[in-house]
């Protein structure tokens, strides 16, 4: 259990440097790849602890997967080469490789048994287990199938027309990829549209996919052809350098090679109407997704409302979007994200209550977070409670309090961002 001392940061945070790859984007190319017919290769892999567990479960399944780094090959046989696993599919922290997993599993005419942390043992599967059921699959776990360990019976499942409560791209996935291995046709409806990074992909590996306003369908019995893929940077790992960017002073610093997909980019936008000063250069488009480099520099920021179909595009920021809002001046409200409640951790429960350790005016809201822009932040000793982005986050705003901040568990960070803090320290030398 590290605990690691982040200091706060004087001279400012300058130079560049190249974001690593996407999350979901890395889990989705390992996993397309394992059920595609041929060999996928991957340039971009994240090789976060996350990632690693869809590629160790995957190989458990009897796919032939080499990794070194940022580069993945895999040799897929098609649905039909997946086979029983002799052993238990561990997916470690990743609720990603969780739920898309069990949707390909649902299909399968075999039988799996799925567990992970203890984090991953409080989260809700029900999202994902009732519609898989409601398909034809067998599946059965703790609390009637909603929490892990999990066991699968999966085949001979039908397509469906399923509306879904919560806008949810692992829900959506986890639907779409039991739907292209069934007879029919299979429909999912949301109520924003979450990221499309499935779509997308699914698409490139030779998918007919049908996309009309919040709901996507695909035709059943679909083969996957495997391809080259190249990952951009995570704009997720992004985030904590952007608002580092815009409240350290002196800071000017450029991120490379970040992931624009418009259903990720909500903290672009929160930025800009905060008063960031925030440029994009190099836009292109990788693989389907589009790319950019971000220049940010040290900002006077307000506060601003954030709520509604925003949320979905900046779940996974809303922690350090909180510490940006500590150095906004105002009242900054953040609602419609219950969602937050059932991420690694409870991330109303925890943001607030280490934010305030530090110092910050922050209350928790049933569905979000209100933060009063005070500017001052101090030293103390603060959990990750093994929450990777709680621990990032923490990280950022030690930069700007007055004494070093300790952070605990800090060794999550790992799950998504392995060179964080080298990436942190390589902004501070410059
Ligand atoms: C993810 C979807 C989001 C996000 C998670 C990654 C994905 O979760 O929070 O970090 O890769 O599909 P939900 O689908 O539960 O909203």
């Amino acid at each position: 259990m590290a605990d690691v001392v982040v200091e706060p940061v004087r001279q400012g945070l300058n130079g560049d440097i190249t974001i690593p790859g996407d999350k979901s984007i890395s889990h989705r190319a390992v996993m397309f790849g394992a059920v595609a017919n041929g060999r996928t290769t991957i340039e971009g892999f994240l090789p976060g602890e996350d990632c690693i567990s869809t590629i160790s479960c995957f190989k458990k399944l009897g796919v032939a997967i080499d990794h070194e780094q940022d580069r993945v090959t895999v040799d897929g046989n098609g649905w039909d080469g997946l086979q029983e696993p002799v052993e238990i599919l561990d997916v470690g922290n990743s609720g990603t490789t969780t739920r898309l997993m069990l949707g390909v599993l649902a299909a399968r005419p075999f039988h799996s048994v799925i567990i992970g942390d203890q984090s991953i043992a409080k989260r809700p599967m029900s999202r994902v287990t009732v519609p898989l059921r409601d398909m034809g699959a067998s599946i059965d776990g703790r609390a009637e199938g909603n929490l892990t360990p999990l066991s699968i019976r999966g085949g001979n499942t039908k397509g469906i027309s399923y509306t879904s409560k919560v806008a949810s791209a692992q829900v959506k996935s986890a639907i779409l990829l039991a739907g292209i291995q069934s007879e029919g046709i299979t429909s999912v409806h949301e109520p924003f549209i979450s990221r499309d990074h499935t779509e997308r992909m699914l698409e490139a590996f030779g998918v007919e996919v049908e996309r009309d306003g919040n709901t996507v369908s695909v035709r059943g019995k679909q083969e996957l052809t495997g391809r080259h893929i190249v990952i951009p940077g995570d704009i997720s790992s992004a985030a904590f350098f952007l608002v580092a960017g815009a409240i350290v002073p002196n800071s000017n610093i450029t991120l490379r090679n970040v992931g624009m997909n418009p259903t990720r980019t909500g903290i672009i936008d929160v930025l800009l109407a905060m008063g960031a000063d925030l440029t994009l250069s190099n836009q292109q488009v990788l693989n389907g997704e589009p790319v950019a480099d971000l220049t940010i520099a040290t900002s006077s920021l307000k506060a601003i409302e954030i709520g509604g179909e925003l949320i979905p595009r900046l779940i996974d920021e809303i922690p350090v979007i909180a510490v940006l809002a500590t150095q906004a001046s105002g009242k900054t409200v953040i609602k419609d994200a219950e969602e937050l409640k059932v991420k690694e951790t409870n991330r109303i429960d925890t943001v607030v209550s280490e934010l305030k350790k530090i110092g910050a005016s922050i209350e928790a809201t049933e569905d979000g977070m209100i933060i009063n822009g005070t500017g001052c932040l101090q030293g103390a000793h603060v959990q990750s409670f093994g929450d990777h982005r709680i621990g990032m986050a923490m990280a950022v705003a030690a930069c700007v309090s007055d004494q070093p901040v300790t952070i605990a568990e800090s060794e999550a960070i790992a799950v998504s961002y392995p060179t964080f803090f080298t990436d942190l320290n390589t902004l501070k030398s410059l």
